[in-house]
C-alpha cells in the first residue's frame, strides 16, 4: 500500500519527533493534540530540531522549509481521518489511547492503517478494541527520534502481513532500520532497557552509588552516550514506571519490581528533564543530581 499523508497524534516530544522525521522524507503530516498549547509549539520545537541538522550541514535551509510546509496543525482529531496511516503517540496511558481510538473510529477511511507508538501496552488489546485490528500495529520510535535509528515494529496477533509490509517499506524510506518484536510486555528495547533502569535506581536506593557514579560508571565503564539515571531522566521518570508496572504486572515476576525510589520520585512530581527536575536538577545552568 502507498502511504503519503499521515496523521499524528499528540504534540509531545515523540509526537513533534515522528512528525519531524515524516515530513523530511516527503510525507504529508497532520499533526493533532487536545492542548492548543502544545500545538503552537509543535512547529516551532520542530524548525528548530531541523535547524539543528541544517546547522550540521546535514540539510539545507530549503529542505527545512520544504519539510515545515508538509506540516500542518490540527485540534480536530477528525482532521486526520482521511489520511494513509495515522501514528498515535499521546502519553502512555491504556484508557486514554483507548479512548482516542474510539473517537477517531468514524472518521477513519476505510484503508487507513492505525498504529500505537506505545513503548509497553498490548497490541493485541488495543486492537481488539478498534474496528480494524488486521490494519492496526504497535510502531515504536526512539527518543530522540531524529536521532535514533531503530524503529520496533509489533504485530498484534490479527495484524495482516499487508499492514506489516506497508510500515517495514515506511520505515526504510524514513531511512532508518526496523526490528520486529513479539507482542510481549514491553516488547524488545524496553524488556531489557527498563530493567536496566530500573537496577539503577536501586543501586541509588541502597547507596551502592550516587547519581554521578552510577552514571559514570555505565559510560566510561560499558560506554552508553548517557549514564542510565541522565537516561530516565530524558525518558521521563514517569513513563519509565508505567513500563516497569506493565512488565511486573504482565510478566508477574518479582524481578521486574518498581523501585521505591522511582515511584517517590514520580510522586512528587519529579518527572526529569521535562519538569527541569528528576535524579538531576536542570533547573541552572548544568544539571546538578539531586541525589
Ligand atoms: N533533533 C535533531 N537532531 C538532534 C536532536 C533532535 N531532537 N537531538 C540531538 N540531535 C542531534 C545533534 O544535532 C547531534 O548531531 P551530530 O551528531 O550531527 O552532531 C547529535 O544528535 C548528538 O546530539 P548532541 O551533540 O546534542 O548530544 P550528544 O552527543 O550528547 O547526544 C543523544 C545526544 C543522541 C541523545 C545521546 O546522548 C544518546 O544517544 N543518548 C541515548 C538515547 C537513547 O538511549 N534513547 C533511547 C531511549 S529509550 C526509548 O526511546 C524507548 C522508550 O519507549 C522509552
Amino acid at each position: 500500500m502507498d502511504i503519503q499523508t499521515v496523521g499524528v497524534i499528540g504534540a509531545g516530544q515523540m509526537g513533534n519527533g515522528i512528525a519531524h522525521v515524516f515530513a523530511l522524507a516527503g510525507y504529508d503530516v497532520v499533526i493533532n493534540d487536545v492542548s492548543i498549547e502544545n500545538l503552537e509549539a509543535s512547529k516551532q520545537i520542530i524548525e528548530a530540531n531541523i535547524g539543528r541538522q541544517v546547522a550540521k550541514g546535514k540539510l539545507t535551509e530549503a529542505e527545512q522549509k520544504a519539510a515545515l510546509d508538509r506540516i500542518r496543525t490540527t485540534s480536530d482529531i477528525a482532521d486526520l481521518g482521511p489520511c494513509d496511516l495515522v501514528i498515535e503517540a499521546a502519553t502512555e496511558n491504556e484508557a486514554i489511547k483507548h479512548k482516542i481510538f474510539e473517537t477517531i473510529a468514524p472518521h477513519l477511511a476505510p484503508h487507513t492503517i492505525l498504529t500505537s507508538n506505545t513503548s509497553s501496552i498490548s497490541i493485541t488489546r488495543l486492537a481488539a478494541a478498534t474496528d480494524r485490528p488486521e490494519k492496526f500495529m504497535g510502531f515504536h520510535f526512539m527518543n530522540p527520534v531524529p536521532v535514533m535509528q531503530l524503529v520496533e515494529l509489533i504485530r498484534g496477533i490479527a495484524t495482516d502481513d499487508e499492514t506489516y509490509q506497508t510500515l517495514k517499506a515506511v520505515v526504510a524510506k524514513l531511512g532508518k532500520t526496523s526490528a520486529s518484536a513479539e507482542d510481549f510486555p514491553a516488547f524488545i528495547v524496553n524488556r531489557i532497557l527498563m530493567p536496566m533502569i530500573n537496577e539503577a535506581v536501586y543501586t541509588l536506593y541502597e547507596g551502592v552509588g550516587t547519581v554521578e557514579s552510577i552514571d559514570t560508571s555505565l559510560k566510561l565503564g560499558a560506554n552508553h552516550p548517557m549514564g542510565p539515571l541522565e537516561l530516565a531522566d530524558f525518558i521521563g521518570l514517569d513513563t519509565c514506571l508505567a513500563i516497569m508496572n506493565v512488565l511486573h504486572e504482565g510478566l508477574a515476576d518479582t524481578k521486574y519490581r518498581p523501585c521505591p525510589l522511582l515511584v517517590k520520585y514520580v510522586e512528587a512530581g519529579w518527572l526529569g528533564r521535562k519538569t527541569k527536575r528528576g535524579f538531576y536538577d536542570y533547573r541552572g545552568e548544568t544539571p546538578v543530581p539531586t541525589r
